[in-house]
C-alpha cells in the first residue's frame, strides 16, 4: 500500500506532496505524484504564488496553479493551497514602488479576493501568511510589515475568511518552528492573541525543512505541535524534507530515514496534527541544491525514482499502527 493509504490507517487525514510546474511533462513523475494511494494531498510548490497569479496589477492568471490543482481534483487528492502572502516571489510591479498603507492594504485584499474566489472550495487549507517571523521571534522586515505595520497579518486572515469557502482551513505557515524556541513561541503568541480577539485562524503549518543528522527529535517536534494545538488550532507538517551534505552514503541515508520517520510519527501521535506533506518526493526537483550548494538528496525517491531507506522506514512506521 502507498503512503497515503497507510497514513489514513494510522489516523492522519492525508500524506501528501508538493508538485512543481517544471516537471509536468515528466510522465513517470506525474504518475507517482497523482497516485492517490501514495499521495492523498497535493500542494503547488510555486503555481499559486503572487508573481505567477497576479503578474500585473489586477491581471490574474491561474494557469500555473490550475495545472497542479485540477489534476489533483481529478485524482481525488486533497489540496493545500500555498500561499496568499509571502515576502518572496512577489511580482516586479508590487515590489518596485513605494505604496501607501491604504494602497497596499487594497492590493492585498484584491489579491486574496480574486485568488480565493478562483479556488473557492477547492482547497482543504490555505497558507494565508507564510514566514512572517525571524528566528529570534521578531517580525520580519518586508514590504508588508514596513508599509502596513504588524496588523497586516490579521488583515490577511480576515480577507481570507471573507473570500474563501467557510470550510477552508486558514493556516499560518513557517519554518524553524518545529521545536520550542523563540520563533515558535512568537507564533503561538500570535495564535493566542488571534483566538482572544476572534481573528480567524484554524491551523499552524510546520514546514520541517531539516538537515540529516541535526533534525529535531520526536520529542522536540511533539512539544512544538502541542504549543499550537493546546490553543485550539490544528497543525500539519507542510513541507517536510531532510537534506544531506553530499556525497551521500548508506550511513547518511539511514540517519535521514530516522529523521523523516520522527517527524511523521510525531504528527501521527499528536492530537490535531492532520497530515504530512513532503516538499516534493523526487530529488531532481528539490529546491535544496539551488539554495544550499553542496547539499541535496533531500527527498524520498532518488533520481531513478528508486525508493530510499527513508521511504521504507516511514512506510513501515505508518504500517505499524
Ligand atoms: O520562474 C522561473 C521560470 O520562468 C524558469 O523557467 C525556471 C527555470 O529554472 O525558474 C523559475 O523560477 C524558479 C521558481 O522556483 C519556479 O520553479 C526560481 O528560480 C526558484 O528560485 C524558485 O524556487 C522556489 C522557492 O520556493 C522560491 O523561494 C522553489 O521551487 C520552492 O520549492 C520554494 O518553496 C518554498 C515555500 O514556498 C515556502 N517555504 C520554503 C520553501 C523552500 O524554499
Amino acid at each position: 500500500p502507498g503512503l497515503d493509504v497507510l497514513a489514513k490507517k494510522a489516523g492522519l487525514l492525508y500524506f501528501g506532496t508538493a508538485i512543481d510546474n517544471v516537471v509536468l511533462d515528466n510522465k513517470q513523475y506525474i504518475s507517482i505524484a497523482h497516485n492517490r494511494s501514495e499521495f492523498g494531498q497535493v500542494t503547488p510548490s510555486n503555481g499559486q504564488k503572487w508573481m505567477y497569479i497576479e503578474p500585473q496589477r489586477n491581471v490574474f492568471n491561474y494557469t500555473m496553479g490550475d495545472e497542479i490543482v485540477k489534476p489533483a481534483i481529478k485524482a481525488g487528492q486533497m489540496r493545500r493551497c500555498h500561499t496568499f502572502l509571502w515576502h518572496n516571489q512577489l511580482p516586479e510591479w508590487l515590489t518596485s514602488q513605494n505604496w501607501t498603507k491604504t494602497e497596499l492594504v487594497g492590493i492585498l485584499e484584491n489579491h486574496i479576493k480574486n485568488e480565493a474566489r478562483h479556488y473557492y472550495d477547492e482547497c482543504y487549507a490555505w497558507d494565508v501568511v507564510n514566514e512572517a517571523y525571524n528566528d529570534d521571534g521578531t517580525l520580519r522586515s518586508d514590504i508588508w510589515l514596513d508599509t502596513i505595520g504588524k496588523e497586516y497579518i490579521e488583515l490577511a486572515f480576515k480577507f481570507a475568511r471573507k473570500y474563501t469557502s467557510p470550510r477552508t482551513r486558514l493556516y499560518y505557515n513557517d519554518y524553524n518552528i518545529e521545536t520550542v524556541n523563540n520563533k515558535s513561541t512568537a507564533v503561538a503568541a500570535l495564535v493566542k492573541d488571534f483566538k482572544k480577539r476572534h481573528i480567524p485562524i484554524d491551523g499552524v503549518g510546520l514546514q520541517a525543512h531539516f538537515v540529516t543528522g541535526s533534525a529535531p527529535s520526536y520529542d522536540q517536534i511533539s512539544a512544538a505541535l502541542k504549543l499550537f494545538t493546546k490553543l485550539g488550532v490544528e497543525t500539519a507538517i507542510t513541507e517536510l524534507d531532510v537534506r544531506t551534505q553530499l556525497p551521500d552514503s548508506a550511513e547518511k541515508m539511514a540517519q535521514q530515514a530516522t529523521d523523516y520517520t520522527n517527524a511523521v510519527k510525531a504528527c501521527v501521535d499528536g492530537d490535531d496534527c492532520v497530515g504530512v506533506t513532503v516538499w516534493d518526493f523526487w530529488d531532481p526537483v528539490s529546491w535544496v541544491p539551488e539554495t544550499f550548494p553542496g547539499q541535496g538528496n533531500a527527498d524520498l525517491l532518488d533520481a531513478n525514482f528508486t525508493r530510499k531507506p527513508a521511504y521504507y522506514k516511514v512506510s513501515d512506521m505508518l504500517g505499524s499502527y
